[in-house]
């Protein structure tokens, strides 16, 4: 259910954006920016590499995005993922698709040991274990 997306593909979840106005409104108190998809990218913490940022679009049916989750690899400490914004689409909400992809998302990082393995490579000198 989960893609992992490039920058590049970011216009493809745009329409997700789009049509959660309703947390905009609540969180920012206006729309989403229409290069809200972009920006979610480019926005990280200081000192954090972008190579750490990962948007997935959400997709029970593959090619057909109705949310998106975004999780920030390695952050604030080499074996956390920072869960950052998560969307699904108001038509969509409430069916556990949000639930669904939350499990997935913790598959995909993987078990403690192997976040604790690539910790391990830190003399490498990366500080993210991804
Ligand atoms: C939060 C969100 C991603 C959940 O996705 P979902 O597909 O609806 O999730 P599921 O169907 O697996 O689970 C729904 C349950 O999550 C819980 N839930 C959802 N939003 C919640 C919130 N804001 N506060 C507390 N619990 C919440 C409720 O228990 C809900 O059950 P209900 O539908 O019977 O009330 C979705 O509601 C959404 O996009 N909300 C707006 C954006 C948002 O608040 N994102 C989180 C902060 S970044």
């Amino acid at each position: 259910m989960l893609r992992l997306l490039s920058r590049s593909q970011s216009r493809e979840i745009q329409p997700v954006f789009g049509a959660c106005v309703d947390y905009a409104l609540m969180q920012d108190g206006r729309p989403f920016n229409e290069n809200a998809t972009e920006l979610e990218f480019d926005e990280l913490p200081a000192g954090t590499p972008r190579s750490a940022k990962r948007i997935f679009a959400i997709e029970p049916t593959p090619g057909q995005p109705v949310g998106v989750v975004e999780g920030l690899c390695g952050y604030p400490s080499l074996k956390i993922w920072y869960l950052g914004l998560m969307l699904v689409v108001p038509r969509s909400r409430s069916l556990g698709i949000g639930s669904s992809a939350l499990q997935e998302l913790e598959d995909y990082v993987g078990p403690p040991e192997k976040v604790g393995a690539a910790a391990a490579n830190t003399d490498s000198g990366s500080q993210v274990p991804c």
